[in-house]
């Protein structure tokens, strides 16, 4: 019996199911091995190359067909044979098709080998001047790819479906890193000051995978098989930030799946433009400098892109509309390995942290929520993942994974963990051979899983059908001291009788914030209103700004200036403005100016006018679209 039989969930005919967000017809082929070649240009802006694809035909085909956007290919030979190639028109964010008129019998062969340059429309790359580095002497590169931009940096089947293992260069004048592992320190070429530098990946990684970064980048040991690179200034500070730890956190992530197959882990720190908290390049993950707390307060972003090492980058969502399997099965293993370093209430704790989260983000979406708040998305319309990008894959599909745990207990959980990894790794899958392994492994378990609302969970919209029963313990000291507030300042007590800066030393950093947002959360519930409350955010900071104003953990920082600003506390607009100068990761930066825009409209435009050339064009478009720009 399937398990569409069982609970009547719609599912195509065939899985993997097809990828909708790829113009190529990658379906006909495998991928032996790939050889790619990258020179960076930093005068012209341009990263030139050449890549060749060993492929073999899985089934007949009169063309092989490839995705590109606004790049420019020169040159395109077959096994060695120049060969005609035609650009076709362009499908929105899915670029433009590259047809090569070859046919191809099953099994065949064959090696496809494409000359390339990149356009200053490529959405994949971000080059930064001199001025925008924390050194100041160099200027900078870094790829940023996930979803379907590597398709704007190099030739490709640009479809997590398909997997290729890598040999890579980079000739650059500036030390560079790729998505695999170095060979050697780097070439000299002929060209005065310029090196190759060599990597190779192993383990067959999807395009969007591939990434490369260039600069004044050094390394220095932070575990056993750990690096940190960052800008050679800042190598002491982001050594002790990560001294350690990323060790505990591997040998964790080991414990709960199974031994690390990739041999390196490092992490690159990136200028302050790169625009997400952390992406899971192979080998080294690249991370924000917001993550530089000086107090270690934000290393589990890196728990997170490690736990990418299994879940996505090992077992990969064939296609974007399964993105959950990647960024839910990575935060359930990401708070695991919380669990096994911090204790199970600070795993409990951030699933809370994130429930909450899920449910601002679906409010937030208002109409569009319909469609974008389901776990298993619908891009057969050829929308951009990007638009349908949210938390909801991180938060339902890790809730969904957690409440699984829950009703088949633990121990019995466990093992499936390994099994299913171990299955699927090297390879890419839906939802339904998800679905499918899981009553398979449980074969005797089936009256516990038919328990599960699975039509609702994988397609009704809005929260989760099933809250499970988190432990409360940490968030209840947050919700305690914001009630506290609450009364306070609706009953007109004197607050610094009430209130000391020792209310503080209870609480860690994610708790910081749970209690700051409780605090923003009470606005316009039951009458309350922030902006009515002046007296209180003058106290607020009275008493908690010597320690909040002087936050190095941004996600502290961001909540307290969105508590003062939110509520019409003047004093604070100019400090949010400005600070939006020093952070390019979008998760502050875009309700950054959503808050300052809501109280000052002028202002938001001028901060963001002024700061807009130092971030990352994906994040200039957002705010733009933010501010009806
Ligand atoms: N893979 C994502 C980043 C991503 C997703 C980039 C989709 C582009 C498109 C990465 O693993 C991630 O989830 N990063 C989070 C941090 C994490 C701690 C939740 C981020 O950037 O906020
Ligand atoms: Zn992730």
């Amino acid at each position: 019996m399937t398990v569409n039989q069982v609970h009547g969930i719609p599912r195509p005919g065939r899985s993997p199911e097809a990828d909708p967000s790829t113009l190529s017809n990658y379906a006909n082929f495998q991928i032996t091995s790939t050889n790619l070649n990258f020179v960076i240009n930093f005068t012209s802006k341009t990263v030139s190359g050449d890549v060749t694809f060993q492929l073999t035909a899985v089934a007949s085909t009169e063309s092989i067909v490839l995705d590109t956007s606004y790049l420019d290919v020169h040159a395109v030979s077959v096994n060695d044979v120049a060969q005609e190639f035609t650009i076709g028109e362009r499908t929105g964010a899915l670029g433009s098709p590259l047809v090569i008129s070859r046919a191809c019998a099953v099994d065949e062969e064959i090696s496809v080998h494409l000359v390339f340059v990149t356009t200053s429309r490529c959405t994949a790359l971000q080059f930064l001047e001199k001025s925008a580095t924390d050194g100041k002497k160099f200027p900078y590169l870094f790829s940023q790819s996930e979803a379907i931009h590597s398709r704007s940096l190099f030739p490709c089947f640009d479809t997590p479906a398909l997997k290729s293992p890598y040999t890579m260069s980079v000739t650059s004048s500036l030390p560079a890193v790729m998505s695999g592992l170095p060979q050697g320190d780097g070439e000299n070429t002929e060209t005065v000051g310029e090196k190759v530098y060599r990597f190779t990946q192993p383990v067959p990684i999807p395009s969007y995978l591939v990434a490369l970064a260039s600069g004044d980048i050094q390394k220095l040991p932070v575990g056993p098989r750990s690096h940190v690179y960052c800008e050679s200034p800042n190598l002491k500070r982001c050594q002790h930030e990560f001294d350690g730890d990323v060790e505990k956190f591997l040998e964790a992530a080991e414990k709960i799946v199974f031994g690390y197959e990739w041999k390196q882990y490092d992490v690159l720190i990136l200028p302050t433009a790169f625009p997400y908290g952390g992406m899971e390049v192979p080998n080294v993950t690249f991370a924000t400098p917001t993550i530089v707390t000086g107090d270690k307060s934000n290393v589990d972003v890196v728990a997170h892109e490690l736990a990418h090492s299994w879940a996505g980058n090992l077992v990969t969502n064939c296609s974007w509309e399964h993105f959950w399997l990647n960024e839910g099965w990575c935060v359930y293993l990401e708070r695991r390995i919380l669990a096994e370093v911090h204790g199970d209430a600070v795993r409990d704790f951030m699933a809370i942290i994130g429930w909450y989260d899920l449910a601002n983000a679906i409010k937030a979406m208002g109409e569009s929520a319909t469609r974008f708040s389901c776990l298993v998305q619908d891009l057969k319309d050829g929308s951009d993942p990007d638009d349908a990008f949210s938390v909801v894959p991180y938060e339902k599909g890790s809730t969904l994974l957690y409440y699984i745990e829950t009703l088949l207990g633990k121990q019995k959980f466990d093992p499936f963990i390994p099994f299913y990894f171990n299955k699927f790794k090297y390879k890419s899958l839906d939802t339904y051979q998800f679905l499918d392994t899981l009553y398979d492994f449980f074969s005797d378990d089936h009256e516990v899983l038919d328990q599960i609302n699975w039509d609702s969970w994988l397609y009704a919209p809005g929260m989760p059908p099933v809250k499970p029963d988190f432990d409360t313990t940490l968030a209840d000291q947050c919700y305690q001291l914001a009630a506290r507030w609450h009364t306070a300042i609706v009953e007109g007590a004197k607050f610094t009788e009430l209130f000391s800066l020792d209310d503080l030393k209870v609480l860690d950093g994610n708790q910081s914030v749970v209690f700051l947002e409780t605090l923003i959360a009470f606005n316009k519930q039951d009458g309350f209103v922030w902006a009515h409350h002046r007296d209180a955010l003058e106290a607020l900071d009275e008493i908690y700004g010597p320690k909040y104003s002087h936050e190095t953990n941004a996600e502290v920082l961001s909540r307290w200036y969105f508590l003062q600003v939110g509520g019409h506390n003047h004093k604070f607009y100019e400090k949010l403005g400005r600070w939006l100068g020093t952070v390019g990761r979008m998760k502050f930066v875009r309700p950054g100016y959503v808050t300052l825009n809501k109280v000052d409209h002028d202002m938001a435009v001028k901060y963001f006018l002024e700061f807009e050339s130092g971030y990352h064009p994906i994040c200039q478009a957002m705010v733009r679209k933010d501010l009806a720009l």
